[in-house]
């Protein structure tokens, strides 16, 4: 019988039998399928599971204090924090092409999690959130954006000179079955379903040039419409909502003065599969809450705008 609770039982039974004692180190992200694999390993071994959090400074708003609260304080997981914000900060500088903020991303991330993982004694395996439809994606194309997705996301390029077995206990799974396995390991219900965040994150929402300036305005920004989204019931019926900055000035008047800032932009779509989307319909007055709310409670910002781009043409990122 399929059952969540029965998948949880027989995964641990599992990864018990091919680890033993050995210890297994994990890339936690914050995002939905690392999170269960962190927590079902949890059970699975405790102790023995290391899991290195990166902050790349790109993340979504506290989402590093959120992924040490969670899982570091009420859940008692082995979490290391690596704060490598300055060296993302500095790597990206002065590069405004999207393949390349990419690239340079996916690169250091990984860097700075091998470092992390050279630390550790005695790790014999790494685990991924691996999850079904990554297994046939990366079957079919070795080149295509699934592949770069995931071997960004799980770290891909890193067992090669450590020598680490692989633990995959979602590999069988769809994700609406790692969701309901996220629930039964008792996360919480906000971080299971949360939407899709990119591998590059908030790299990807800065259009061009990536600065610490812009990243700070923007994690605000993106948690102000995604409040407000929780707050009026919206959150849930649309499939990925998130704000973008757009590094132009443009001329707003606050107080008395004249001032020239920048400018959000924010999308909100739904969609089945992420290949094809519709611009969701968000009412009137809610956009003009958060409009107002994020000119008023952000210095920097004058001016929001409200992306109505189907895909196609138009892809859900901007970059
Ligand atoms: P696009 O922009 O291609 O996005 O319409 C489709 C879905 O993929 C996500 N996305 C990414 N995810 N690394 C990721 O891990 C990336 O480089 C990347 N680019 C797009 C996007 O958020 C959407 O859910």
């Amino acid at each position: 019988l399929w059952t969540a609770a029965n998948i949880i039982e027989d995964q641990i039974a599992r990864v018990r039998e091919q680890v033993g004692d050995d210890h297994v180190l994990l890339g936690l992200s914050g995002g939905v399928d690392s999170s269960v694999v962190a927590a079902l390993l949890h059970r699975a071994i405790g102790d023995k599971l290391t899991c290195v959090f990166v902050d790349t400074g790109l993340l979504r708003w506290q989402e590093g204090d959120q992924v040490m609260a969670m899982f570091a304080e009420h859940m008692g997981v082995k979490v290391i924090r690596v704060d490598a914000r300055e060296r993302f900060f500095a790597a990206l500088e002065g590069h405004s092409d999207p393949e390349a903020k990419r690239k340079i991303i996916g690169r250091l991330f990984i860097e700075v999690f091998e470092e992390e993982a050279a630390k550790i004694e005695n790790v014999k395996w790494l685990a991924q959130g691996t999850i079904y439809p990554d297994v046939i994606e990366s079957a079919g194309s070795k080149t295509g954006k699934a592949h770069v997705i995931k071997s960004h996301h799980n770290v891909g390029g890193l067992p090669e000179h450590m020598k680490l077995g692989l633990v995959e206990p979602l590999r069988e799974l769809f994700k609406d079955e790692v969701r309901r396995v996220g629930v039964e390991l008792g996360l919480p219900h906000h971080m299971v379903y949360r939407h899709p965040f990119p591998g590059p994150g908030l790299g990807v929402r800065i259009l061009g040039e990536v600065r610490p300036e812009y990243a700070e305005l923007l994690a605000r920004a993106d948690h102000i419409f995604i409040e407000e989204l929780r707050r009026h019931g919206l959150y849930d019926k649309v499939s990925q909502a998130f704000a973008v900055f757009l590094p132009v000035k443009s001329v707003g008047v606050v107080g008395d003065a004249r001032a020239y800032e920048w400018v959000i932009a924010l999308r909100a779509v739904e969609t089945i599969d992420f290949m094809t989307a519709h611009w969701a319909h968000l009412p009137y007055e809610f956009l003009d809450l958060v409009s107002r709310r994020i000119i008023n409670e952000l210095r920097g910002i004058s001016r929001v705008v409200y992306d109505i781009s189907g895909k196609p043409p138009a892809t859900i990122e901007w970059e």
